[in-house]
């Protein structure tokens, strides 16, 4: 399939979906929560802190980023989707945020310490996919980092959805977004020559958070159930989303 007519899809959907229903769940309890976990995350897995530039590939309307923000020395976000970007800016605007712009594209100019994609790369074609870690040594400086995170396609909670509620996993999924097995695409990166690793982000508590965005404290406590879960080796294997952490050759930043 020509990487064209997949773009020209994945725009029409999300402008749709950036016109208002992003809007109003993405500031839903539950779902800030989440956010402030995988800025979290991202901190710690991959030792940002101030003085850092940031590139966000695929950041919508940059909520997770604006948070990023007051931890870094300057985020970028780049988006296909006009509407999500101007939902970006308008919020940074709103909150009064300097270090962060956000720009319709797919790349950037210039070289990051941090490179992160979240929920991005399954929205890749595979050929795309397959290309993205040699074109990102042109964006990462030496010894930069790489973070991503998608859905596994190893996760229960997919079998489960699917099983259960087949629509509602459709109307909220592109026709060209699948989910990815974990060690392959982190492959993809070792290929490259990155030093990279998979970790199993969650079990239960994000898929809560997008069925019960008004729930925050079902949230937290689906959190704390799945740092218990991802313990079990067996049920890593069966985990909803995972994360890439690789970084570049190169001291590092
Ligand atoms: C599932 S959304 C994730 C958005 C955001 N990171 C989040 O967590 O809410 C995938 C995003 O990737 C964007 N996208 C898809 N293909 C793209 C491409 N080739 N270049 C830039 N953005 C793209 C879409 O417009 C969409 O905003």
């Amino acid at each position: 399939m020509a990487d064209r007519e997949v773009l020209a899809r994945e725009l029409e959907y999300h402008e749709k979906l950036y016109a208002g229903f992003a809007q109003r769940h993405f500031p839903r309890p539950a779902v800030r929560a989440l956010r402030r976990h995988t800025v979290e995350r991202i901190l710690r897995l991959t030792g940002a802190g101030p003085g850092w530039r940031v590139l966000s590939l695929g950041c919508g309307i940059g909520d997770t980023e604006l948070l990023l923000a007051p931890h870094v020395a300057e985020v970028v976000g780049v988006d296909l989707s006009p509407a999500a970007v101007r939902q970006a800016r308008a919020d940074t605007e709103r909150l009064g945020i300097r270090n962060a712009r956000f720009e319709q594209a797919s790349d950037a100019q210039g070289r990051f310490d941090l490179v992160m994609a979240v929920f991005f790369l399954h929205h890749l074609t595979d050929a795309a996919l397959a290309e993205l870690p040699r074109q990102l040594q042109e964006r990462l400086k030496p010894g930069g980092s790489f973070y991503s995170l998608d859905p596994s396609r190893r996760r229960l909670s997919g079998a489960v959805g699917r099983l259960l509620i087949p629509g509602m996993m459709k109307r909220y999924q592109t026709p060209d977004e699948r989910e990815l097995e974990p060690e392959w695409t982190c492959g993809l990166f070792r290929d490259a020559g990155y030093d990279a690793r998979v970790e199993i982000y969650d079990f239960g508590s994000s898929p809560l958070a997008g069925l019960l965005p008004g729930w925050r404290w079902g949230y937290r406590a689906a959190r704390t159930v799945d740092d218990w879960l991802l313990k079990a080796p067996a049920l890593r294997k069966r985990g909803s989303n995972f994360e890439i952490v690789a970084r570049v050759a190169g001291p590092a930043a």
